[in-house]
């Protein structure tokens, strides 16, 4: 009988302990995050620090669950899941963005930006609150600017220093027409394709190249199926946290407040590892085997690349070009 007892005593000892916990765990709310690259990218630091702020300023009322390395589909199909309220937060660069805000293509033009102060402070200042703003008409929610960084190509036949090393190149470009436009002037044949799936069609040899800033370049291990390394530095990439209106809209101001809050630390953090990756990567990448062309002559890109604005300030104007460059 005695035994009886305990086991009982044990048994309704653990059920309410599990029941605490799993009120607990009814009381927070999971928020789904998504990015594309790995665990130890600064996309990763940007969605941990995001993490942290959001629980800490809720007090536990929300519960962040990260979701890296393209888990929840590429920066597309992700966005697409933001506006339809399968997931709650994505960290992307804008690479598909126009598509849905055509507003932020301003940002893709190659060579728009002369180094990380200037683009930061664009983004910081009024063009960027503009842009964060038109997000809300096209059933998305800008939270902050956070950052990829400066686009560098590199491919699996040769050097590249100049427009005429890169022609005849295929190399996989972001879902993003400006980008394509650029490539095609400089007689590369661009090749757009969801992030996922650039490791692979670089192993393979569907593709010959690809362009990304040092920290995805660090961060996927493209050493691994790619020799040659060009500081082209040929665009400037944003990343930008954006939130389901479907989620955000529900919420009271304070709740709201957390997030944009949240958003701006993980903008923060990422900046940081961006600047810590620039000066170490490509030093890690030499090590590994990689060549890397530093002396880059920009101006035949520039040249190259010059009917890309023609091509844009014809489709969307010049307004958003004359107030960037108006902030330089
Ligand atoms: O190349 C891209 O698609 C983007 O730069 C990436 C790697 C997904 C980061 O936003």
């Amino acid at each position: 009988f005695a035994r009886r007892t305990l086991v009982t005593a044990i048994t309704g000892a653990t059920a309410a302990a599990l029941a605490m916990g799993s009120l607990s765990a009814q009381a927070a709310q999971t928020i789904n995050l998504g990015h594309t690259l790995s665990d130890s990218s600064h996309y990763s630091v940007g969605a941990d620090a995001f993490k942290e702020t959001l629980e800490r300023l809720s007090d536990g009322e929300f519960e962040v669950a990260e979701h890296p390395s393209g888990a929840l589909g590429g920066e597309r199909a992700m966005i697409e899941g933001l506006q339809i309220g399968t997931v709650d937060v994505v960290i992307t660069s804008t690479g598909p963005l126009g598509n849905f805000v055509p507003g932020t293509y301003v940002l893709d033009l190659p060579f728009l930006f002369k180094d990380y102060d200037q683009a930061r402070c664009v983004l910081d200042g009024e063009v960027g609150q503009d842009l964060l703003d038109q997000m809300s008409e096209h059933d998305l929610v800008g939270l902050a600017w956070s950052e990829n960084g400066f686009r560098h190509m590199t491919n699996s036949k040769r050097p590249v220093t100049s427009p005429g090393d890169a022609e005849g190149l295929k190399v996989r470009t972001m879902e993003n027409k400006v980008h394509m436009e650029a490539f095609e002037q400089m007689g590369v044949h661009p090749t757009p394709m969801a992030f996922p799936e650039v490791f692979t069609a670089l192993q393979q040899g569907t593709v010959d190249g690809q362009e990304n800033p040092i920290t995805v370049i660090v961060a996927t291990k493209f050493w691994e199926v790619q020799d040659h390394l060009s500081l082209t530095g040929h665009v400037y990439s944003p990343a930008v946290v954006l939130g389901s209106p479907i989620l955000l809209d529900g919420l009271s101001e304070e709740e709201r407040g957390w997030f944009e809050q949240a958003a701006q630390a993980s903008a923060d953090a990422t900046r940081e590892e961006v600047s810590r990756l620039e000066s170490e990567g490509v030093e890690l990448l030499r090590e590994k085997g990689m060549t890397v062309e530093t002396e880059i002559d920009k101006a035949p890109f520039q040249e190259a690349v010059k009917p890309a604005y023609q091509i844009y300030t014809d489709q969307y104007g010049s307004e958003m070009l004359d107030r960037v460059r108006a902030s330089d």
